[in-house]
């Protein structure tokens, strides 16, 4: 299916990305460009709605309360969840700490991780006093689920595995990894960051336990994402900071606390935050992820295969990456590749992607990467394959 037919709109698919004009934008894994449709929202939430949100009686402050719920029931829907198990975070990042510092599973204090992990994935972990023992990648660099299984026992508190890795695009069978975790009576977190833009998720048929996602790498502005929980896990958790918003009653000798989600958010919200969230979703959800996944691993076999024909190009990562293809030009280091690139208006990212210990195990310091979005076609390949031409030329 055609990303471009899907949306009911009179600019290309391409124009409605204001800030890519006249570059090849290809680092939508460190975060995604924002559509119009975006941008109008917030500037809409900011310009002409705005009011807090919970508390005002006044009703205006109400309709926000409406439409920042509304944005947290899409935000769950969007990955098959309830609105009541979706607590707001500032990203990923934010999520996948309050997991690590409140989730307990009785005395438990190991996790498996897999080696492919982000930064994000790995120090919270530490942080909370966890030890952390590390699934190897398969050949092609996919998360060793047959080693997992092995691996996976009663110490393990949780297991917590990128759901797409964001260095090498590999996929992992989210539906085995939570089986596994189950059988020795452990939970699954999955770090959705890079799969919530590119691929239909359904927390309940995967049956993983909890859920994380950042709104900028889905077409939505900073300072936004997502912590989706099992309810019954959620209600098991203490409050992960304290102050307004989160609690039932406060005196200076106890304070109760409200439910989940709102147990889990204190202070004033990031209330546009969420609306551009909810705009950003609807508009994904019209191109349709099936769509997005589609479209983009079209591009990653259209990039690969040309990618391949230029001498000394390493790539990584298995064929069937979804949206990122992570590549190294012999003699030549990454960074140097990016600064040339830049010239040509071509923006790759080039570095060790924040996960460090997936660079030691490719042997290599840093790799440069292009990644995909709904606005990538084949002219952003076309421009990437000319600019390396160039860095052929210049390292000779
Ligand atoms: C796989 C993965 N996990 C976690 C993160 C952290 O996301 P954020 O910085 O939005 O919290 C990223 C961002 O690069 C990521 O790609």
């Amino acid at each position: 299916m055609n990303v471009e037919t899907r949306l009911n709109s009179a600019l290309s698919l391409r124009d409605q990305f204001p800030a890519i004009r006249g570059w090849h934008y290809l680092d939508s894994a460190a975060t995604a460009q924002k559509p119009q449709a975006v941008i109008d929202a917030i500037a809409n939430a900011y310009g002409r709605d705005y009011a807090t949100v919970h508390r005002g009686v006044y009703e205006r402050s109400a309709a926000m309360t409406q439409s920042f719920e509304a944005a947290r029931a899409a935000a769950a829907a969007l990955i098959g969840g309830n609105e009541h198990e979706l607590i707001f975070t500032r990203g990923a990042t934010e999520a996948i700490n309050l997991v690590a510092a409140r989730f307990a599973n009785g005395t438990r204090k190991r996790v498996l991780l897999s080696a492919l992990e982000h930064h994000s994935n790995i120090v919270p972990w530490q942080l909370a006093g966890y030890a952390i023992d590390v699934v190897p990648l398969t050949d092609d660099g996919r998360i060793d689920l047959d080693a997992a299984e092995k691996m996976a026992s009663e110490d393990h508190a949780l297991i917590s595995f990128a759901h797409v890795s964001n260095v090498l695009g590999s996929i992992v069978d989210a539906k085995r990894a939570a089986a596994i975790a189950h059988k020795v009576g452990t939970k699954l977190l999955l770090d959705g960051c890079q799969a919530a833009p590119r691929l239909p998720i359904d927390v309940a048929d995967i049956g993983c336990d909890f859920y994380v996602y950042s709104g900028h790498k889905l077409y939505g502005p900073t300072g936004i994402g997502c912590l989706w929980g099992r309810a019954e896990l959620l209600d098991s958790m203490p409050p992960y900071q304290g102050g307004g918003a989160m609690i039932d009653q406060v005196t200076f000798a106890a304070t109760t606390y409200l439910d989940a989600p709102s147990r889990f958010e204190a202070g004033t919200p990031h209330i546009v935050g969420a609306i551009g969230l909810h705009a950003a979703i609807d508009w994904t959800q019209a191109i349709g992820l099936d769509a997005l996944h589609a479209h983009e691993i079209a591009l990653v076999a259209e990039c690969r295969t040309a990618l391949r024909s230029i001498p000394g190009v390493t790539l990584f990562g298995p064929e069937d990456s979804a949206g990122i293809v992570s590549f190294a030009v012999d003699g030549v280091h990454p960074h140097d590749i990016g600064t040339i690139l830049d010239d040509e208006r071509v923006a790759v990212r080039a570095g060790h992607h924040c996960a460090q210990p997936l660079m030691a195990l490719l042997g290599v310091p840093a790799t440069a990467r292009a990644s995909f979005a709904a606005h990538s076609d084949a002219s952003d390949i076309e421009a990437l394959v000319q600019g390396l031409h160039t860095v052929k030329r210049i390292f000779g």
